[in-house]
Parts: C-alpha cells; sequence; structure tokens
C-alpha cells in the first residue's frame, strides 16, 4: 500500500490509450474514493497543449453522464506538462513540476510515491525509462516509485531479451508493472477462482475429459488509420502472443501454492515452459479486403502497399505435460471480423456409450466479452412425453445474476493493483520470455518465407479455411449458446 498519496505521471498523456483508457479509469478510481485525496495526475508529452486543451481531452472520453462535481474535482488533479522523451532539461523541468506539487500539497518524506506510467511507443521507451531512472534515484529515498510499462515489449525473443536488458539496471521487477490489460478483465480474473474453487470442476480439467480448448477474440473493425503501428506487429504480436496466450495460461496452470504473486506466476510460466513452439502445419493467417462498404486492409493508407502482415491468426498450441498432452489449444484472433466477442470454449469428449445415441458432448463457455456470461452446455431430459435428452445450458449472465453491479473496466482495476503493489495480474520478465519463445520461430517463418495471408471480406467469420481448419483438430461446431 502506498503510504499518502501518489503522483501518476502518464507518458504519452496526449495519445490514444491515455486518453480512452488511463484517465478514464483514474477517473473512476477518484469517483469511486479508490485514489487517495492527495494525489496528482500529471500528464506529459511532446504535443504543445494549454492545461485548458489538455483537460478538454481528458474529459471527453470520460462519459456523458457524468456529473459535473466530480469530473470538476478531478479535473483539479490533473496538470499538463510538454516536453521532449530524451532531453535532460525536459526531465528537470518534470521534476521540478513535481517536486512543486508534492510541497503544495504537504507530501512529507515518505509519501512522496511516484508512479511513472508509459504508454509510449518503442521507439521512445528506453530514453523515457532512463531519465525516470534518474528521477526515482533523485526522489526522497522512503518513498517508493513504480514504473507501469504498455506493451509492445519488444517482436520476437530476441529484441524482447534485449529490452528487457536495458531495463533490469534502471527499475527492479518488484517496481516493474507489466500490463497486459486482459489480465484486468473481470471474466479473466474469474477462470482461477472458477477452476480452483469448485470441487465439481477440477476432476474434469485435464486431457482425459477435454477435447479441445479454443480461445477467440474477435473484432468487428479493422486498424482504421493505426496501420503504421499494426503492420509492424500484426494480430500475432498485437492480442495473441499476450493477451490470448494470457488468458491460455490460466486456463491451463497448475494450482498455485498460494494467491501471491510470485506463486501465481510461477505456475504460469510452469506451463508456458512446457508448451511447444509452434509449427507452421498448425497456422492459418488471414487478411482482410474490402466488402464494397469498408475498405481493405490494404487501402488503408498507413499501410505499406503488398503488405503481407496477417489481420487475422488461427494457431493451435500444444502443451507437453502429463494434464494436457494431446489437447489442442486454438487460439484465434482477427480485426475486421463479423462481431465482437472474446470467449473460452472448452469442449469435453463424446459421450460414452449409445444410450442416447447422438447426444451433444459437453461444454463450458466463458465470455470475456461482451457481456459476460459462463455456461455449461449439458443434456437434459426434453421436457414432456418424450424421454430424449436435448442440449441446453446452465446459465450464468452477469447482467441478470449480478443486477446493479458495475463491472470494473480492466485497467481500473490493473490501476488499483499498482497502487496496492500487487503483481499478480501484471507480467513477469519470465513470462515474457517463454512466450516469446513459443511464437518466435513461426513467426520468423511466415515473414522468411513470404507467406501470403488467405484473404477474407471485411465483416465476415474470417478466412473460410477456418472451419475446416479447426475441424482437423476434432473441434465440433455445436450450436451457439
Ligand atoms: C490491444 C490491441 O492490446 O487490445 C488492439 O493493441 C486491440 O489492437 C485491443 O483492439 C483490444 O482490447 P479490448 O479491451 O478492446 O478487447
Amino acid at each position: 500500500q502506498l503510504n499518502g498519496g501518489a503522483t501518476f505521471v502518464i507518458f504519452g498523456a496526449s495519445g490514444d490509450l491515455a486518453r480512452k483508457k488511463t484517465f478514464p479509469a483514474l477517473f473512476r478510481l477518484y469517483k469511486n474514493n479508490l485514489l487517495p485525496k492527495s494525489s496528482s495526475i500529471l500528464g506529459y508529452a511532446r504535443s504543445h497543449l494549454d492545461h485548458d486543451a489538455f483537460l478538454e481531452r481528458v474529459v471527453e472520453h470520460i462519459g456523458k453522464d457524468e456529473d459535473k462535481k466530480t469530473i470538476d474535482g478531478f479535473t483539479k488533479l490533473c496538470t499538463y506538462l510538454s516536453g521532449q522523451y530524451d532531453e535532460d532539461e525536459s526531465f528537470k523541468k518534470l521534476d521540478q513540476v513535481i517536486s512543486k506539487s508534492e510541497d503544495e500539497r504537504g507530501m512529507k518524506s515518505g509519501q512522496k510515491n511516484r508512479i511513472f506510467y508509459m504508454a509510449l511507443p518503442p521507439s521512445v521507451f528506453l530514453d523515457v525509462a532512463k531519465e525516470c531512472h534518474k528521477l526515482a534515484l533523485a526522489s526522497d529515498e522512503k518513498s517508493v516509485n513504480r514504473v507501469v510499462i504498455e506493451k509492445p515489449f519488444g517482436k520476437d525473443s530476441e529484441s524482447c531479451g534485449e529490452l528487457l536488458k536495458n531495463l533490469r539496471p534502471l527499475f527492479s521487477e518488484n517496481e516493474t508493472y507489466r500490463i497486459d490489460h486482459y489480465l484486468g478483465k473481470e471474466m479473466v480474473k474469474n477462470i482461477m477462482p472458477y477452476r480452483f474453487s469448485n470441487t465439481l470442476f477440477s476432476p474434469v480439467w485435464n486431457s482425459t475429459h477435454i477435447d479441445s480448448v479454443q480461445i477467440t477474440m474477435k473484432e468487428p473493425f479493422g486498424t482504421e488509420g493505426r496501420g503504421g503501428y499494426f503492420d509492424e506487429y500484426g494480430i500475432v504480436r498485437d492480442v495473441m502472443q499476450n493477451h490470448l496466450l494470457q488468458i491460455m495460461s490460466l486456463i491451463a496452470m497448475e494450482r498455485p501454492i498460494g494467491r501471491d504473486a510470485e506463486a501465481i506466476r510461477d505456475e504460469k510460466v510452469k506451463v508456458l515452459r512446457c508448451v511447444k513452439p509452434i509449427e507452421l502445419k498448425d497456422v492459418l493467417i488471414g487478411q482482410y479486403v474490402g466488402n464494397g462498404e469498408n475498405p481493405g486492409y490494404l487501402d488503408d493508407k498507413t499501410v505499406p502497399k503488398g503488405s503481407l502482415c496477417a489481420t487475422y491468426a488461427a494457431m493451435v498450441l500444444w502443451i507437453d505435460n502429463e494434464r494436457w498432452d494431446g489437447v489442442p489449444f486454438i487460439l484465434k484472433a482477427g480485426k475486421a471480423l463479423d462481431k465482437a466477442k472474446v470467449e473460452v470454449r472448452v469442449q469435453y469428449k463424446k459421450v460414452p456409450g449409445s444410450l442416447y445415441g447422438g447426444v451433444s458432448r459437453n461444454e463450458t463457455v466463458m465470455r470475456v466479452q461482451p457481456n459476460e456470461v459462463i455456461y455449461n452446455k449439458f443434456n437434459n431430459k426434453t421436457p414432456g412425453l418424450t424421454e430424449h435428452p436435448m442440449v441446453t445450458e446452465m446459465n450464468l449472465t452477469y447482467k441478470e445474476r449480478f443486477k446493479n453491479l458495475q463491472i470494473p473496466d480492466a485497467y481500473e482495476s490493473l490501476i488499483l493493483d499498482v497502487m496496492r503493489g500487487d503483481h499478480s495480474n501484471f507480467v513477469r520478465d519470465d513470462e515474457l520470455d517463454a512466450a516469446w519463445r513459443i511464437f518466435t520461430p513461426v513467426l520468423h517463418k511466415i515473414e522468411q518465407d513470404r507467406i501470403k495471408p488467405e484473404p477474407y471480406k471485411y465483416g465476415t467469420r474470417g478466412p473460410e479455411q477456418e472451419a475446416r481448419f479447426v475441424q482437423r483438430y476434432g473441434v465440433e461446431q455445436l450450436t451457439e449458446g
């Protein structure tokens, strides 16, 4: 826990991420009295903005229905400073502004905590970290410095290793909070309690009973002006190597010995280390084309001509351990698809015997978004004058079950964790290393061999090859719940 308040320094404050996610999350924490009153929020970026223009941007994404008094109270905590990312002078100025604000708020030694939040492009990332390190060195000894880092954490094993190596002397693992915002999502946070606090489900969570696991992320929009960034990374690095793999590690890990951050992350790393590097035969990639109404990926002016970048991918991961031997974990993600949906679909083995020939398999579905739900598909006697079972669902729809509950945004929950000093939902350095080891060889192969992605139309389910691809791994398309 932080003693006293904290100064949040948000680097990249004029960027999309800060405006759409970081500031609104800080606002909700403030509104719910979870931000210590003596906190201060300092936006820092290169753009020349005056204070009012900055506040206007901050308020823009906070929500129209919030009351003015709360918004005013929050914006009073915010200030903006424009400066360079690689210039000592700018950072000296930043230090002065922070110190002045600490004095004005009457912060004593031990209360001058600083949280450096880097919502920055990779090109300036290390420069800022070095400058923050100097600020941290010069700051009050009894107070804490924490650094929050947003992805991308490199592009492959090598670049990630390099980044980690350069950052290590600047901030310790204990001071570092690497955000994968999926770890702050309500349903993702529910995977551990679901698995480890129910005697009902634990015994079947293995290859004896489970046939396949699919983790799917669909987005109904394309790159829309973000093509410059996206093209350098592609869908696998953008969401699969991090968000979907994090979900997979929670689904597949063993029971940790405790609920502290290290115990949990130890188990996640352990299972990731059992995942074999992905082979090309277990991969399907796609790229969206225009549908008459919406432009194709290559029509985006920020995308280089003739790019082979994948905007869709399905990859099958195999875990080489006793629990999961032979069970395919199928990760699928795509932009410009037919709908917005993130879900985990655990498909069980066929019902043995022929007593009720032709009954459906069981399935557990955890929908992360939109509209959080867990449902278990099971067979039940068709009510009425028949004996035959029909497939139905035990359904826990959050909106219906937990009325009036406001599910916190992922960033809200994660920033609160940073304040509390809880690393459980942040990515440890060895997790990153293990994650890149799984994806790097196949990503390099795809790039070296210039493998062409399969085209799919904007607004569809993805490449038409997908259905056959998943069938190869024994997945049955059961009726949608
Ligand atoms: C980000 C990716 O990490 O996650 C984006 O860079 C993606 O491309 C986003 O759209 C999805 O996040 P969410 O919370 O909207 O599902």
